[in-house]
């Protein structure tokens, strides 16, 4: 499938397989613009979950009965399987998390309270979500390292005049790949190898960017990179962290529990090996089921396609809303579609975001208001609050078009 007008034609048709959007809300379809929050899934991602939870349900390398070999099978092929998609040059640096923020507090909590102290710093963006933030402020307080930020400068893009000041003697620069509220597409292939010209690790969170884009992390050059199954297709409850084998393995672990040791006594404990040492307890086993037939549906369509489609729908996107709207709509972020995922931060003028989402509901349509778990880059901005609209590949113009529409009606309903 190449991205042309038979895209849209095929991206169109993908609704279909999405129960969710063929239900109603307020008497009114149901257009789904939420989708940054958490996507929607497929019938064959659901299918694929109630399978393995009626034919092939056990817990995960620990029996050893035929169900329980089954069933730890379907998990490690899916660790395989998002080993490939993510071009992860190993399979067991893929650790399966209960969610993207686990998996930065990992790297927070592990590798940042063995390896920071007194007299080291850490450089961060004030575009990260609270997930991205507050796990190395707690670490900070507790082992006194600095924080350095990235602030943010013209058309939604991070101000990199003194990044090299930031980044000297810094020993980790962990950083979105794509705002969760600009939708800005940060210049990792910059700032990685500045960040490790000055001898820092990179950590990214990449939870924005890897359901809606090519992603290859040995291309990438990061040491860590995190994100969620439940914004690409999967369920909720099952997030990942990659990460590179020797960091990996100087690291302590995280939780503690089963399934993490090689050996306990009453005297302490041996860790298990990367990735068993990262994955305390019963794993999200059905969850990487439905991960796995998640990434199979994405991988059908194509990263590119998916790009390409979100591509021209945030630029129709950019344009009717204008149209509509005039100067009583103000969408933040970069100008040039193609330097932004799908995610428009939309500000309603003399309408409180809040209000916005009530009316927009009323039209069934869904976006997220308020401060988007990130809170310093609100007050950068200078807002309190956006109404989100945010596109993934079953939106369309259609979709574009009823935002429009209901936006036009909450500016006329507050405007009198
Ligand atoms: N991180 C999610 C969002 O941006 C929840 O809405």
């Amino acid at each position: 499938m190449t991205a042309t007008a038979t895209t849209a034609t095929t991206f169109a048709a993908l609704k279909k397989d999405f129960p969710i959007l063929q239900t109603q809300r307020h008497g009114k379809p149901l257009t789904f613009l939420d989708s940054a929050a958490s996507s929607q899934r497929p019938t064959q991602v659901l299918d694929a979950m109630n399978l393995a939870y009626t034919t092939a349900y056990a817990n995960v390398h620990r029996g050893v009965y035929g169900l329980a070999e089954a069933a730890t099978n379907a998990y490690e092929t899916a660790r395989l399987k998002t080993a490939r998609f993510i071009g992860a040059p190993d399979s067991s640096e893929v650790i399966f998390t209960k969610n993207a923020t686990e998996a930065l507090n990992l790297v927070a909590y592990s590798w940042g309270r063995t390896n920071l102290g007194p007299g080291d710093a850490i450089v961060l963006t004030t575009m990260e979500h609270h997930a991205n933030i507050v796990p190395w402020q707690m670490a900070a307080a507790e082992k006194g390292f600095e924080i350095r930020w990235i602030h943010l400068g013209q058309d939604g893009q991070l101000d990199l005049s003194t990044l090299d000041r930031l980044l000297d003697g810094a020993k980790m620069l962990s950083i979105t790949s794509m705002s969760n509220v600009l939708g800005t597409i940060n210049p990792l292939e910059h700032l990685i190898p500045a960040a490790h010209a000055a001898g820092a690790l990179v950590c990214v969170d990449a939870c924005q960017s890897v359901p809606h884009m090519p992603t290859n992390v040995a291309d990438m050059g990061a040491d860590f990179v995190a994100f969620s199954g439940h914004k690409m297709l999967g369920p909720s409850g099952i997030g990942v962290l990659w990460g590179r084998m020797e960091l990996l393995e100087a690291m302590p672990p995280f939780l503690g529990g089963g399934g993490m040791i090689s050996n306990v006594t009453i005297e302490g404990f041996m860790p298990d090996a990367v990735p068993s040492k990262f994955e305390a307890g019963t794993p999200p086993i059905v969850e990487a089921v439905g991960l796995a037939a998640a990434i199979d549906y994405l991988e059908a369509i194509g990263m590119e396609n998916i790009r390409q489609h979100e591509i021209e729908l945030t630029a129709y996107a950019l344009r009717k809303l204008r149209e509509e709207l005039g100067d009583n709509v103000t969408i933040h972020g970069p100008s040039e579609p193609a330097q932004r995922g799908g995610v428009l931060s939309i500000e309603l003028k003399d309408v409180h975001a809040h209000d916005v989402s009530q009316i927009l509901d009323s039209h069934g349509v869904a976006v997220r208001p308020g401060h988007h778990c990130a809170k310093p880059l609100m007050k950068e901005m200078g807002v309190n609050a956006t109404a989100r609209a945010s596109f993934y590949l079953y939106n369309d113009t259609n979709d574009v078009d009823t935002l429009a529409a209901a936006l036009s009606d909450a500016h006329s309903f507050f405007a009198i």
